[in-house]
């Protein structure tokens, strides 16, 4: 008898590797043949070990300070799966504090923003001041006679913390290279898109959040730079107007790929759109004010002639500017921030920050505010598409069928297409450059630094940009 669906053989391992350390093998093999593993964007083994391996040992970003600016503000976030406070104490020091209290582990932060100088656990009454002291226990006299030693009960800090123009980010591992050496050519580039204005840029309000059944990896991958899915997933922007001209974004797509996985992908709209079209688009009132003199000369050409429109920090940070025209309003440019937080296997909850430039007034920023909602919101139109497709993803890759048939993403473009997506030879500025949006190098790019920090390899290698593709 001939069996038609007989499962392919799985490769052999070691009796004393376990079944992640296989799939991980599995996952560098076929990364050599650009090909990834459908399982690793749902899979129960390889999510715990993001959670142990990856965002407890790395820089994630954590805040704004334009969310904290006075003593005593604060916000509740994630780490990984970790609840973290981040507040402004009355020094002016900013802190990342567990959200879990020392005595029984209860959440002594309830709420999502505010402002207080105490954190009180509401199970047993434990109270911590906002740097993290421990500075009062209920019925202290009689439950323990002595104080407890602040030294040794007060809230966990996050041992890394680093305020970078603004954008706050935390590790919880103190084995991590220095947060300007970890971003490398992503500070480069998030220079040039947050310091156009002495003043720099502020939130727009809170983040908007949302629960997606994708996988954090599926959003970050796309944001690394997926030009190729425009044309066909947004097309709808392109038939009611609002944005022309998704069809050619590949011709025009230019992609800058960094050390750390860290990488963007941005268009040439002074080619596609007219000469004038530098700066993202923004409107000449903007330009005006805008100081560029910081910026070195390769920047310079950035912001001018193809600024990146889509970037992921690694591992779960990612930015959106384009131009964005509300229907029958003046022109604007929308900037968006988020953040994939890893939920569960095939889960993430979707974190959107719009920004805004401090010198804008109330009502310049909330048209821009408005226009950012209309692409990249929970009703936005680019969100919606984007969403659904990404479910899809996590859908496959839990699939018993396809674990059966080990089922493999293609990530070949680069191999076969005519058009030339190899580095760009008279790049001056940090990374590697390529004058296409064809070749999904920048998935790879986010995806091999997935791949050594699940292998524990990630910490120590700043600066190389060995496992580019060439
Ligand atoms: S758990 Fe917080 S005081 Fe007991
Ligand atoms: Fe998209």
């Amino acid at each position: 008898m001939t069996l038609t669906n007989e499962p392919p053989s799985s490769p052999p391992s070691s009796p004393f590797s376990t079944p992640l350390d296989t799939l991980l093998d599995r996952v560098e093999k076929d990364m050599a043949e650009d090909l990834v593993p459908a399982e690793i964007f749902n899979n129960e083994d390889v999510f715990r070990a993001e959670m142990e391996r990856i965002f407890t040992n790395t820089w994630v970003f954590v805040a704004h300070e334009s969310e904290i600016p006075e003593a005593g503000d604060f916000v509740q976030r994630r780490i990984g799966l970790d609840p973290v406070i981040v507040t402004r104490d009355g020094k002016g020091g900013v802190n990342v504090l567990s959200n879990y209290c020392r005595h029984r582990g209860t959440q002594v932060c309830q709420t999502d923003a505010g402002n207080t100088r105490f954190f009180t656990c509401p199970y047993h009454g434990w109270t911590y001041a906002n740097d993290g002291r421990l500075i009062g226990t209920p019925l202290r006299q009689r439950a323990y006679g002595e104080p407890l030693d602040p030294d040794l009960w007060s809230l966990k800090r996050a041992p890394k913390v680093e305020n970078r123009k603004g954008f706050v980010f935390a590790s919880l591992s103190a084995d991590v290279p220095d947060l300007e050496e970890w971003l490398g050519g992503g500070g480069w580039m998030l220079d040039l898109i947050t310091q156009l204005h002495p003043d720099g840029m502020r939130v727009a309000g809170p983040p908007e959040r949302y629960v997606v059944n994708g996988d954090w990896k599926t959003a970050a991958e796309n944001f690394a730079g997926d030009i190729y899915h425009l044309p066909t997933l947004h097309f709808s922007v392109q038939e009611v107007d609002m944005l022309q001209g998704v069809q050619g974004s590949c011709e025009i797509g230019r992609t800058y790929e960094f050390e750390n996985g860290h990488t963007f992908a941005g268009h040439a709209w002074t080619k596609a759109v007219h000469p004038g079209f530098t700066l993202w688009g923004y409107p000449d009132e903007y330009k005006e004010k805008f100081d560029l003199s910081g910026l070195d000369e390769a920047q310079r050409f950035v912001v001018d002639h193809q600024p990146p429109t889509v970037g992921t920090l690694f591992p779960n940070l990612s930015y959106i500017r384009m131009f964005s025209p509300v229907p029958g309003g003046p022109p604007a440019v929308m900037t968006s921030f988020r953040q994939w937080q890893p939920v569960a296997p095939g889960k993430l909850e979707l974190w959107n920050w719009q920004f805004v430039w401090n010198f804008q007034d109330e009502e310049s920023a909330r048209h821009d505010y408005v226009s950012g909602q209309y692409y990249f919101g929970s009703a936005g139109l680019f969100e919606q598409d984007d969403t659904v497709a990404w479910e899809g993803v996590a859908r496959a890759g839990a699939s018993p069928w396809m674990r059966k048939e080990e089922l493999k993403f293609n990530y070949q473009q680069s191999r076969t297409s005519p058009v030339d997506s190899t580095p760009d030879p008279d790049w001056t500025g940090p990374g590697v450059h390529r004058n296409t949006g064809y070749g999904e190098h920048v998935q790879f790019n986010f995806l091999r630094q997935w791949l050594k920090a699940m292998r524990g390899e990630a910490r120590t290698d700043a600066a190389t940009t060995e496992g580019t593709q060439a």
